[in-house]
């Protein structure tokens, strides 16, 4: 959570910073400021969005070539001008921080003995003060914030400026992701590379414990240990308008469009002929995979769903057990591991705090094959990884996960596939039938798209409602989730899902008129049996909305609204029947008029615990 921007150039650095915050707004959203340093530091800050600070400095400029920037998710104390960063010790230090300072209590108490005062109630003011302590031993900024980070415990991303040293910005990270941005005479720092592509895309991913001493001219490195270090320079292919809106109302709306081409992306190069590559991890893999007994996932959110749905497809193709956790709670019991079970985590971002540390934990358990399913080549998740297996959604940037998710279930059924291929379990006739099936899926994602019309009129029916219920069954139970969280997420519609068959054991109770319930029903071997749990509802006054195929004759009549879809090929409909799920959260928020995009109290990339 939390967005870092710093600049050091020749140039006045508020129109990059500034521009780079508005790119990293998805990281958290209520509150931000900005610094820079000159003669004396100078600093704005305002609760709220970026937008605020936009206004707040055309009111009252700053102009600088040293500065950082911050856009920020609270987590200690509440979000207000006084919480919001950059902080700074003595108008001498200013420093923005991204991560949580598990020991900030103790080094309150002591700072404020040497006689700091705090203005603020967040963690993140200790470090500052800690700064300008040593600083005024070592006189060298560099020193003072390696000797800081020796009194830190927790995760943090840090960018440090100092009014004594106005042409230089030190940046840090522990824990939480942090890239230094070089251009030609001038070098950046960003919690990630998207905020920095107008500028630059040249960029160095810092290593765990890794600190930069950046000029105009030179960016030097420091291993954890103090050791000067270089660090391999990635180019990124990434377009700046990448991660721009476009013509679309809203990221999340342009996102789900962009599926069909998300999903045929994420197919490239994996299909060969009437086959899945059978390295899909990678050269060698295929010896991993014919080798695992079991599958443990653990992911948190939309993923953890995603996880749910390849439950289904790796015990009913592969024959291979699995397990799905969220991270939170597997990080903190005492699984079972055995040598032989994959551990998959599953994260669009690589950066979820809990997904990292339950990886971590699983190696200390003896999960001694490690994959991460993942749309950020550079994150955390997948340098702690042996394996990886790549989604190619493109940055996604509305909070609420869209074309991530159904590229992550689209490379959980390649690699279900592949395993049950590799282990005998499988036909190839079958393979064949899941290949064409995939390789009409992008095809198929922009049918689904054209229910649009259809499903805006559906989400009328959430005008002047508080809570919903969805149900489906079998591997489209974890899509209702799915479908319920968006639901929640971004219209603040109280929703929940549950297995259409556990309707009688007690969500039957809320069914009234006031409780719309929404059915994900494709044409499959579990229909029948949820035709009649519809029933179920029907009979007791409940309003109905079901998404299904053509062939499934569900007539529409007064308390019940039946969305056709298209003949939808069973393998790859859990795929497909999120598509108008996503489309009527978005609607109803609309209809709610919520902030679709970052809605409250949430943030895309959940980096503290
Ligand atoms: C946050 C986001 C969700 C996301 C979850 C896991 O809660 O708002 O959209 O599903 O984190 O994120 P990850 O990046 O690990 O998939």
């Amino acid at each position: 959570m939390c967005g870092i921007v710093g600049a050091v150039a020749e140039r006045n650095v508020v129109a990059i910073l500034l521009a780079g915050l508005q790119r990293l707004a998805y990281r958290g959203y209520d509150s931000a400021g900005l610094a820079v340093s000159g003669e004396a530091l100078e600093r704005r800050r305002v609760e709220g969005k970026v937008e605020r600070l936009a206004e707040l400095l055309a009111e009252r400029p700053l102009r600088g070539q040293t500065g950082i920037a911050h856009t920020r998710w609270a987590t200690h104390g509440v979000p207000s001008k006084n919480n919001a960063h950059p902080h700074w010790s003595e108008g001498d230090i200013a420093l923005v921080h991204n991560g949580i300072i598990e020991n900030h209590e103790a080094l309150r108490q002591s700072l404020s003995e040497q006689g700091y005062v705090f203005n603020s109630d967040t963690d993140t003011e200790v470090i500052v003060h800690l700064i300008h302590r040593y600083y005024q031993q070592t006189q060298d900024l560099l020193s003072a914030v390696q000797e800081s980070l020796k009194d830190l415990e927790g995760a943090y991303a840090l960018a440090i400026i100092c009014r004594q040293e106005p042409e230089r910005l030190i940046a840090a990270r522990r824990g939480s992701p942090l890239v230094l941005g070089l251009g030609i005479d001038e070098h950046f720092i960003a919690s990630d590379a998207s905020a920095l592509l107008p500028v630059t895309q040249r960029f160095i991913y810092l290593e765990e414990g890794d600190v930069v001493a950046m000029q105009r001219q030179q960016a030097d490195i420091y291993d954890a240990d103090g050791k000067r270090v270089e660090r391999e320079v990635h180019t990124s292919e990434l377009q700046a308008d990448a991660v721009e809106r476009g013509e679309y109302r809203h990221y999340m709306l342009k996102e789900i469009f962009e599926q069909p081409s998300a999903l045929a992306a994420t197919l490239e190069g994996r299909l060969q002929g009437q086959c899945i590559d059978p390295d899909l991890l990678g050269e060698g893999s295929a010896e991993l995979l014919k080798g695992i007994k079991a599958v443990q996932i653990v992911a948190c959110g939309t993923s953890y769903y995603a996880g749910l749905v390849a439950s289904y497809w790796l015990e009913s193709l592969a024959h291979i057990p699995c397990h799905v956790e969220v991270a939170s709670e597997f990080r903190y019991r005492e699984p079972l591991a055995s040598p032989d079970t994959l551990f998959i985590t599953i994260s669009q971002s690589g950066e979820t705090a809990d997904t990292l540390a339950a990886l971590e934990y699983a190696k200390t358990l003896g999960f001694d094959n490690t994959l991460s399913i993942c749309n950020v080549a550079e994150s955390a998740l997948v340098r702690a990884s042996d394996w990886a297996l790549m989604t190619h959604a493109g940055p996604e940037i509305g909070v609420a996960s869209t074309k991530a998710f159904t590229t992550q279930l689209l490379v959980l059924l390649l690699l279900s596939t592949v395993v049950g291929r590799l282990q005998g379990r499988l036909s190839a006739d079958k393979e064949t039938d899941i290949v064409q099936a995939l390789r009409k899926l992008p095809h198929d994602c922009e049918r689904m798209l054209e229910q649009h019309q259809a499903v805006t009129e559906l989400a009328q029916t959430f005008a002047d409602k508080q809570n919903a219920l969805f149900l489906g069954r079998g591997v489209h139970y974890p899509i209702a989730k799915e479908g319920a969280l968006k639901l929640k997420e971004i219209s603040y519609i109280h929703a929940e899902a549950y297995p259409a068959g556990e309707l009688k054991h007690g969500p039957l109770a809320l069914i009234d008129a006031d409780m719309p319930v929404v059915a994900v029903a494709p044409n499959d071997h579990l229909q029948e049996k949820l035709k009649s749990n519809l029933q179920e509802v029907q009979a007791r006054g409940g309003q109905l909305l079901i998404f299904t195929d053509h062939k499934a004759s569900m007539p529409s009549s007064d308390y019940v609204t039946v969305i056709e879809v298209g003949a939808v090929n069973n393998i790859s409909s859990p795929i497909l029947y999120t598509l108008p799920l996503q489309l009527l959260a978005y609607e109803a928020a609309l209809i709610k008029g919520t902030d679709v995009d970052q809605p409250r109290n949430l943030a895309k990339a959940v980096t503290v615990e």
